[in-house]
């Protein structure tokens, strides 16, 4: 039976705290990243890069974001995993995050990078952004309330 007591972070309160702010830290950077290709995609200039270039440019930076923010958040959620997974929001964010990963790395991806009529790189983008800001907001609704 898995005994939460000798996990390192129960052990540790530094190491609970010190793996919180990297949660925080990657899923920023990983959120920034598509976001930038988002708003390029909405129509905004980003200096003079075209979507596939900025999907180009920022593709290991997104996915290093996301695998340090997937990473940080399991081993939070091993503090305490019965609590967490029977919590409905908890639940909710992670079946969100397997839906905007799926959908960042198939749909999202090819429109940056091809060519497509000025409405589905707009919807795209407005489907990516809605996405993440759900997640995000599932994480803090979980934590605040
Ligand atoms: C990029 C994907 C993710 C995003 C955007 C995200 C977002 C967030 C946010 C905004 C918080 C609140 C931080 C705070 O307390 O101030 C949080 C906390 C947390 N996340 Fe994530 N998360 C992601 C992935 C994951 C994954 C894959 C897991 C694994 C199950 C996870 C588990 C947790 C846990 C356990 C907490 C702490 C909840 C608490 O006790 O307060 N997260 N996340």
């Amino acid at each position: 039976m898995y005994d939460t007591a000798n996990n390192f972070l129960n052990v540790h309160e530094w190491a609970y705290g010190a793996t919180e702010v990297v949660h925080i830290l990657s899923l920023t950077l990983a959120i920034g990243f598509i976001a930038l290709v988002d708003l390029r995609l909405l129509g905004f200039q980003v200096g003079s890069a075209t979507s596939a270039r900025l999907a180009r440019a920022t593709a290991v930076g997104s996915l290093m974001g996301l695998v340090v923010a997937i990473t940080t958040g399991f081993m939070v959620f091993s503090t305490d995993p019965v609590r967490y997974f029977n919590h409905p929001t908890m639940r909710f964010k992670l079946i969100a995050l397997v839906v905007a990963i799926g959908f960042n790395y198939s749909v999202h991806t090819r429109v940056a990078r091809g060519d497509y009529s000025p409405t589905i790189r707009r919807a795209v983008a407005s489907i990516s952004l809605l996405l993440w800001v759900t997640i995000v907001f599932s994480g803090l609704f979980y934590s605040f309330t």
